[in-house]
């Protein structure tokens, strides 16, 4: 169909949702709609939503306010404007979006995006608010189009979507259902489209990625490492990451992956949200800060210069100052290359949300900055630890300085350098000349790979 019409997508939340956000894209690119990045122009606005914490979820509904004046004044230039809210936001209230904020037109939920041509369609010609957040049994991934071209080095791929672990916390398994693993035939056909559009990296995605067990071309189901595997025989393809793990599902030949497979790169999200024990089985994590450390010790045993980022949560309702100690303490004993901490966020519906012990708020703010202190010093010193260092950077975009560019090194840092336009997209060898808490700078030497690989293992 010819694009006649424009459309604007805002993304929240994970990189599961900037992944949505462009198969909602090309959803709706067959439905005649075009991207812009000027929502001023857009004839339809779809905020993709993320619900994880309160504050996350309540600037939907900030964003809403804004969108309704700006329908006002297209409206008063004789110019219609379909507003959409997709996303966990969508799946976690319904109708009630429509409630407060009655600017929207459709509301769908993450497991739909393959039907939003219809619902499109539906809502301009009934005018009247459509809501789509059933869980459908038909596969969206089967039912949307084949990947664009996204011209970008690095892309995201889902895997593996929902949870069945219902961390007490967590909104996840509600707004996004059970895990389902994609086929890998599905998965490896995708992936050959985005190293066909340029992607030479790969990242997989799942809510619970290291889960995944798809139907394998054998007819049996496959691991992560076994898909990850497949996917590292494709040419043109130089790195894969997967994101995000739970410490419950590393198994062995996942674990042993990263000591082998030569594209797999040596980064490892995994969170542990507590280091206590007693907060850990509140939170029904389903394992200790023992089991915690022994992983990483074998992951670490697998793959040496294995560089680990985390997720923490403070003030989880009954965390003493003590647990909050051993928090600290885990934090400290494994050292992370990078790390997310969060305030806990009381969420509707969750189990948590009904537990008493409630930490002050000024108490949470104290936790957080002392963690965050901790962690912004291990980021820093593993950052440090790489200068001199040379070592492949995958260069994605250009940099805020002229003539610079940036890319991400193997541990996933951010390399600034300076290069050309044609340097994008390039794989090259970078000498780190220096280091700051949130990035690394360095000198683009020559094409290749660089010494940086099973001869040298260093840990930056
Ligand atoms: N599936 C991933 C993470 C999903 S959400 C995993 O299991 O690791 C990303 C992070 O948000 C979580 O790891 C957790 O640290 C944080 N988070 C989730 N719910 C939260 C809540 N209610 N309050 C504060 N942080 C939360
Ligand atoms: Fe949420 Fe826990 Fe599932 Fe992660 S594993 S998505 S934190 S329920
Ligand atoms: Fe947010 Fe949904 Fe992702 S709640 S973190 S957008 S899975």
């Amino acid at each position: 169909m010819a694009a006649s019409k424009k459309v604007f997508v805002k993304t929240f939340g994970c990189q599961m949702n900037v992944y949505d956000s462009e198969r909602i894209g090309e959803a709706l690119g067959r439905a005649g709609y075009l991207a812009t990045a000027a929502i001023e122009e857009a004839d339809m606005v779809v905020l993709n939503t993320c619900h994880i914490r309160e504050k996350a979820a309540e600037k939907v509904y900030s964003e809403l306010g804004r969108i309704r004046q700006l329908k006002v004044r297209r409206q008063q230039q004789g110019k219609q404007t379909l507003v959409a809210v997709a996303g966990c936001v969508a799946q976690a209230e319904g109708s009630e979006i429509v409630r407060r904020a009655p600017v929207v037109d459709l509301v769908v939920g993450p497991q739909s995006y393959h039907r939003l041509g219809e619902l499109v369609a539906r809502a301009s010609r009934e005018g009247r608010p459509q809501i789509e957040t059933q869980f459908p049994l038909e596969s969206k991934f089967a039912g949307l189009p084949r990947r664009r071209s996204t011209q970008r080095a690095s892309a995201f791929l889902t895997v593996q979507e929902g949870c069945d672990k219902f961390c007490t916390f967590c909104v996840v398994p509600y707004t996004r259902g059970a895990e389902y693993s994609r086929p890998v035939a599905e998965i490896e056909a995708e992936a050959r489209q985005l190293v066909e559009g340029g992607a030479r990296e790969l990242t997989l995605l799942g809510q619970n990625v290291n889960a995944y067990r798809g139907n394998g071309p054998d007819g049996v189901r496959w691991s992560l490492a076994q898909l990850l595997g497949r996917l590292a025989g494709i040419d043109g393809l130089e790195r894969l990451r997967y994101t995000t793990s739970h410490p419950g599902d590393m198994l062995d030949d996942l674990i042993a992956a990263h000591g082998r497979m030569a594209k797999l790169m040596p980064h490892l999200h995994l969170p542990f949200q507590s280091g206590s024990d007693r907060i850990l089985e509140a939170m029904n994590r389903k394992h200790s800060a023992a089991d915690y450390l022994a992983l990483i010790g074998r992951l670490r045993a697998a793959r040496p210069d294995l560089a680990l980022s985390t997720d923490i949560i403070v003030g989880f309702p009954g965390e003493t100052e003590h647990d909050f100690a051993a928090t600290l303490a885990l934090a400290e004993a494994v050292g992370f290359a990078q790390a997310y901490a969060f305030k806990w966020s009381s969420r509707p519906g969750t189990p948590a949300s009904t537990f008493g012990g409630a930490v002050p708020e000024p108490e949470k703010d104290r936790r957080l900055e002392r963690l965050q202190r901790l962690l912004g010093r291990q980021q820093t010193s593993f950052n440090t630890a790489c200068v001199g260092r040379v070592m492949p950077v995958l260069f994605e975009r250009p940099g805020q300085r002229p003539g610079q560019i940036v890319g991400r090194s193997p541990y996933l840092q951010a390399v600034h350098a300076q290069g050309t336009p044609q340097h994008i997209g390039g794989y090259l060898d970078v000498e780190i000349l220096s280091a700051g808490p949130n990035s690394l700078s360095g000198l683009i030497l020559q094409p290749g790979r660089g010494s940086y690989g099973a001869e040298s293992r260093a840990m930056c």
